[in-house]
């Protein structure tokens, strides 16, 4: 007789699901010839001086662990990278941690504050990875439908959601710029949050991960504005094209941070050295890095969207980040999965169904983190499609 073993398992896994997003990228890597505006990471390569640290530190053997929380340079360099940036004040001794990419922050975060019962609220459509990491750790997540307006939380429905759920709630979850729609918050909408979030002691998870790709006012952080709650989560993975490293950082409280770094610790030790090195050089020679590859954005973002509104994909300007969120034409229906399915196979076309994305259904999310040699090829490859049904 086989024993079955997987029955008893943790309960809470039986209610996640694995990403959508990659099992619909691998899908598609099948068909020949595919065009893949998929996946959220740069097509730029990692800044040359940036490789160089991370090659001169494996040559120099420093193939040891460091300090749980990272080099102590590395934090220096990301508490000045967030203060000359963003205005932000933090002790890079006690408030900054080192992590494994921002995935690494998001998941010590939520465990480190989280108790089964608790409520965490998330304004949707988001990046789905906070979802299963609330629930692995018996906690509910409270979603905000903000696709009524135009994809951005309403101080009316923070304020209503907090006060509904006031006795369970322990954390709001902010990502902005946001992925997948790209929307952003302005400096007043963010005071008009803060106003409303100073009157409950929740923590406030703020994943700026897309900070630098902003591209109209410059990007305000919640760790400037409510520092005392907020636990601010960014990296280099999206800003030095440097997804494969591996190094993202959080920053907060001392006696949070403190708590959050034994999750840390004793998930993955510490994150992996030479990658910290690499990333120290980024923070500390690489502050603009950024900058060329964001103009470069802009650029595919102008085209991008233009195109889709040209072809009757309504899609909003994005403000942030390298998504666009379009609207599937009416007649195709508007299940998202049905659509990017039929353009893959008749088009050769992958993008991400919306519905990949809580409340993100009737929607695709299309990545210009691609060659305008691609986007225009694939462009070209949906005007032919989109005439033709
Ligand atoms: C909003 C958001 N947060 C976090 C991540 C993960 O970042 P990292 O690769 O640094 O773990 C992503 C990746 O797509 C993201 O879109």
């Amino acid at each position: 007789m086989t024993k079955d073993l997987a029955k008893l398992m943790k309960k809470e896994l039986l209610d996640v699901e694995p990403s959508s997003i990659l099992q619909f990228d691998k899908d598609v890597s099948q068909i020949p010839n595919i065009i893949k505006l998929t996946l959220g990471e740069p097509d730029f390569n990692t800044p040359d001086h940036v490789k160089q640290a991370g090659q001169a530190s494996i040559a120099a053997n420093h193939s040891h662990y460091t300090q749980s929380p990272g080099l102590p340079s590395l934090r220096v360099a990301a508490a000045q990278f967030l203060a000359s940036k963003y205005g932000t004040d933090y002790d890079p001794a006690t408030q900054v941690l080192t992590t494994v990419g921002a995935t690494g922050a998001i998941y010590s975060a939520l465990t480190a504050i989280l108790n089964p019962g608790d409520e965490v609220i998330i304004p949707i459509p988001i990046f789905p990875l906070y979802i299963p990491i609330v629930k692995l750790n018996g906690a509910t997540p409270i979603f905000v439908d903000t696709s009524q307006d135009g994809f951005k939380l309403t101080p009316e429905k923070l304020a209503n959601t907090l006060a509904t759920h006031r006795d369970k709630v322990k954390a709001i979850v902010f990502n902005y710029p946001t992925n997948p729609t790209g929307v952003t918050y302005r400096q007043s909408e963010l005071e008009a949050f803060v106003a409303i979030l100073k009157q409950y002691d929740i923590f406030v998870i703020s994943d700026e991960i897309y900070s630098e790709l902003t591209y109209g006012e410059p990007h305000v952080s919640l760790g400037k504005l409510l520092p005392e709650q907020t636990l601010l989560i960014n990296g280099v993975s999206k800003s030095h094209a440097m997804t494969g490293w591996r190094i993202g950082f959080i920053a907060g409280p001392a006696a949070v941070i403190s708590k959050i770094n034994m999750v840390h610790q004793f998930t993955v030790t510490a994150a992996t050295t030479m990658s910290q090195e690499a990333a120290l050089e980024a923070m500390q020679h690489g502050l603009d890095d950024g900058q060329a590859m964001k103009q470069e954005y802009l650029q595919r973002r102008d085209y991008l969207v233009a195109e889709l509104n040209r072809l009757g994909m309504a899609t909003a300007v994005p403000a942030g980040a390298f998504y666009a969120f379009a609207k599937i034409p009416a007649r195709f229906g508007s299940d998202s999965f049905a659509f990017c399915r039929k353009l893959a196979q008749e088009a050769q076309v992958a993008l991400i169904p919306g519905a990949a994305f809580p409340a993100g259904e009737g929607y695709v999310r299309i990545s210009y983190a691609a060659s305008m040699a691609k986007l225009t090829e694939a462009c070209q490859r949906l005007d032919k499609f989109l005439a033709v049904n």
